[in-house]
């Protein structure tokens, strides 16, 4: 009796003492001393991962200022979009010449949103069991780091901006992956203007909600997004998430974290408030606007879904009560 009593106290206590932490490494992924040049620059560097190895990133943990760096995206690329060790990646400057860095987009192909960062939002760690699969058995072969630079730097000064990635080559049960929705479109001018976006689920995939994020510049005012599930007696929309965009862009909890299915629809919206007296329309300089809601979620043995953007043209051409997917009960702005 004394002897089992005692056994067990030690099991436990072994249980406790020895249970396997997880074995954590850093990978510096930094810009490797870039000189921005010109305003609103776009730069971008891979990593290769070895294509023998899993590993499941955990964590993020940016290096970066907010003076320096508009924002930072980290995308998961089957091929990067150039082979140099630098490029210039900016959307609105794919035809223009740079005098010292080649453009090209940051993945030539298999692009996905794998982190995002702006407005010195805090590291970023995955739930416990959860992790961004990259290498051997995931599309991910590279990772490319996007910094948009927004001025020009002293002829003497070079950057490192960057992320401190978490990762771990033990096997995770739970792969993260992100969805990002998000519009085109243009505000008209003295305007509050609703950017909307929405799309079915059309894997049959079981999808679990953790974190979100929303991204808009100087004009939005708030970003909200939804799961929407589709009755005959009428849609039920369940708030993801809803946010302020001027406030630290980082990911936060979910609202609800009830599993998403094949059949719902996920839906963003910003509001936007144009208080200027020309129209304003979503581009990638500063000076345009973005409308993006981030989700990231895990799936249990499985692999995340094969959608990775739910875009929509947005106004003046697409709102929800127009959308193919015939929604109603849609909820007032402003909620
Ligand atoms: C990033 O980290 C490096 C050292 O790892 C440091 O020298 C550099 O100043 C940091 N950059 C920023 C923008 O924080
Ligand atoms: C990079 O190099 C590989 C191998 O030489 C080539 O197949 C690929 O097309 C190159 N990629 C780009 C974007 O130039
Ligand atoms: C939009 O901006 C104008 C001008 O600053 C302000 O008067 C108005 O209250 C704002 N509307 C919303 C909905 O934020």
């Amino acid at each position: 009796m004394m002897f089992k009593l005692l056994f067990s106290v030690f099991a436990t206590l072994s249980c406790i003492l020895f249970a396997k932490a997880l074995e954590v490494d850093t990978y510096d992924f930094l810009m490797p001393n870039v000189w921005p040049h010109r305003d609103e620059l776009y730069l971008c560097t891979p990593i290769r991962i070895s294509p023998h190895n899993n590993y499941y990133i955990v964590g993020f943990e940016p290096n970066a200022t907010m003076h320096t760096a508009h924002h930072m995206l980290l995308y998961g690329c089957s091929e990067p979009g150039s082979n140099e060790s630098v490029w210039s990646c900016g959307e609105m400057h794919r035809n223009e010449v740079d005098d010292l860095y080649n453009t090209a987009s940051p993945c030539r192909s298999g692009s996905q949103i794998v982190y995002a960062w702006a407005r010195d939002a805090p590291s970023l760690h995955l739930p416990k069991d959860v992790g961004f699969l990259i290498g051997k058995d995931s599309p991910i072969k590279y990772l490319v780091l996007q910094v948009h630079y927004m001025h020009r730097f002293p002829e003497d000064k070079v950057d490192n901006s960057g992320v401190f990635l978490k990762y771990t080559k033990e096997r995770m049960l739970r792969q993260a992956g992100v969805i990002l929705l998000g519009t085109g479109g243009t505000i008209p001018p003295n305007r509050v203007e609703q950017m909307e976006t929405a799309c079915t689920i059309t894997e049959d995939k079981v999808i679990h909600p953790f974190a979100y994020r929303t991204h808009t510049h100087a004009l939005g005012k708030l970003v909200t997004g939804y799961v929407v599930r589709q009755d005959d007696n009428g849609d039920v929309w369940t708030l993801l998430g809803k946010k302020d965009p001027q406030l630290p862009q980082m990911f936060y909890p979910v609202v609800s974290s009830r599993a998403i299915q094949r059949h719902d629809v996920l839906a963003a919206r910003c509001t936007m408030n144009n208080t200027h007296d020309y129209p304003v329309r979503i581009g990638a300089t500063n000076k345009d606007e973005m409308c993006n809601f981030y989700l990231m979620y895990w799936v249990e043995n499985d692999t995340p879904l094969e959608r990775k953007y739910c875009f929509t043209s947005g106004p003046p051409y697409y709102y929800w009560d127009r959308a193919r997917e015939g929604l109603n009960n849609i909820p007032p702005a402003f909620v």
